[in-house]
């Protein structure tokens, strides 16, 4: 993990609409200094529009912005110390690898050594100096990848925003540029904003979280808190796998008709009686019959290699409960099984607000 500083983007009540359509509805956020931020949300959630505001490209129709205190809304676009780059990498096609890097430099005007060595540096750092003759065309979508972030950090911009950087990479390369994107920010140490619509992606890369849904933030946290407390149905979805048991609150968890009293913990205040339980596939164990909190029927196994998924019907509960175990299971189908959890892996979510 990065050393993290202080705030160095604020959003404040943020708001776009298109038409009827909105695509932002008052967004607030901080983004910190030196960080691996993720936007994340499903396709149409206004995470391309947040990152057209940061960069000045559309403005929104309320609300604030600022970059270490200075008003960003108030600056053009080439003016905001603030580089974007596009889902689709824009390489000049004609342009030798360095000539497409130096191109923003030169622009500036500025001197042809500081180009030519901040160039070479840059392309050091992204693991393409032997390519720096050779024309985006011939080179393979990993690395094209790599030109187009060489020539975003080039500027030295304060704020990195990446656009579904990866999208356009096969599953194999994805997985390597995910790694190397993180490195890369590492070493220098500009913040990045990266939209995702893959949680596996923004939850191998990120310090921190944003899930958006409908224009709206969902939460913010770290990896592991948007796992482990998720603060609304909607982000336990769309964040890992789970189980779900909608019921009515009681003491010690909820009550869910033809089912029982399944226990669990409630992280967050509840406005209604009305909950929803939540436990990850992972943290139910098959048990012995005087442990149980339910028991079923095995009615599918898949075995993954690491890991297996077993599907268990029961009685009273429309979809089967998933439950992973490690390796393979000595569990067969058509078997009754025993299932529990302890309550604190269980977490408690009322409606949302
Ligand atoms: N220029 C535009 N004109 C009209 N509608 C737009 C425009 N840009 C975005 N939208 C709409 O705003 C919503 C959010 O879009 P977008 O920010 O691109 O989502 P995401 O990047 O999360 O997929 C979508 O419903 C989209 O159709
Ligand atoms: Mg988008």
């Amino acid at each position: 993990m990065n050393a993290v500083h202080a705030p160095l983007v604020r959003i404040e009540g943020v708001s776009r609409s298109f038409g009827d359509v909105v695509a932002l509805d008052s967004v607030s956020m901080e983004i910190r200094e030196n960080e691996f931020f993720a936007l994340l949300g499903p396709s149409g959630c206004g995470k391309t529009t947040l990152l057209r505001v940061l960069a000045g490209f559309s403005e929104p129709d309320s609300g604030s912005v600022t970059l270490g205190g200075l008003d960003l809304l108030a600056l053009p676009p080439n003016k905001r110390p603030i580089n974007l780059m596009f889902q689709s990498y824009a390489l000049f096609p004609h342009m030798s690898v360095e000539k497409n890097v130096a191109y923003g430099l030169e622009r500036e005007g500025l001197p042809k050594d500081e180009v030519r060595d901040r160039v070479a540096a840059v392309l050091t750092t992204v693991g393409l100096t032997d390519k720096a003759r050779t024309r985006p065309t011939q080179l393979s979508g990993g690395q094209r990848q790599r030109v187009a972030l060489a020539r975003a950090i080039v500027k030295r911009p304060k704020l990195l925003l990446l656009d579904e950087p990866l999208s356009a990479l096969d599953r194999k390369v994805r997985s390597e540029m995910q790694l190397e994107l993180k490195r890369l920010q590492h070493e220098v140490g500009i913040t990045f904003v990266v939209v995702t619509h893959d949680q596996e992606e923004a939850m191998s890369m990120a310090d921190r979280i944003a899930v958006m849904s409908a224009g709206r933030v969902q939460q913010i946290d770290t990896p592991v808190d948007l796992y482990q407390r998720p603060r609304t149905m909607f982000v336990a979805d769309f964040i890992g796998s789970s189980n779900t048991f909608a019921g009515n609150r009681v003491d010690a968890g909820i009550d869910v008709d033809g089912v029982g009293i399944l226990p669990g913990h409630a992280p967050w205040p509840l406005a209604t009686s009305l909950a929803t339980l939540v436990v990850r596939p992972e943290d139910i164990e098959i048990c012995e019959p005087a442990a149980a909190l339910l028991a079923g029927v095995v009615i599918d196994i898949q075995f993954y290699g690491g890991s297996s998924t077993i599907a268990v019907h029961v009685d009273g509960h429309a979809t089967p409960i998933i439950v992973t175990c490690q390796g393979t299971t000595a569990v067969e189908r058509g078997a009754q099984v025993h299932l529990a959890w302890s309550p604190e892996k269980a977490v408690i979510l009322g409606e949302e607000a």
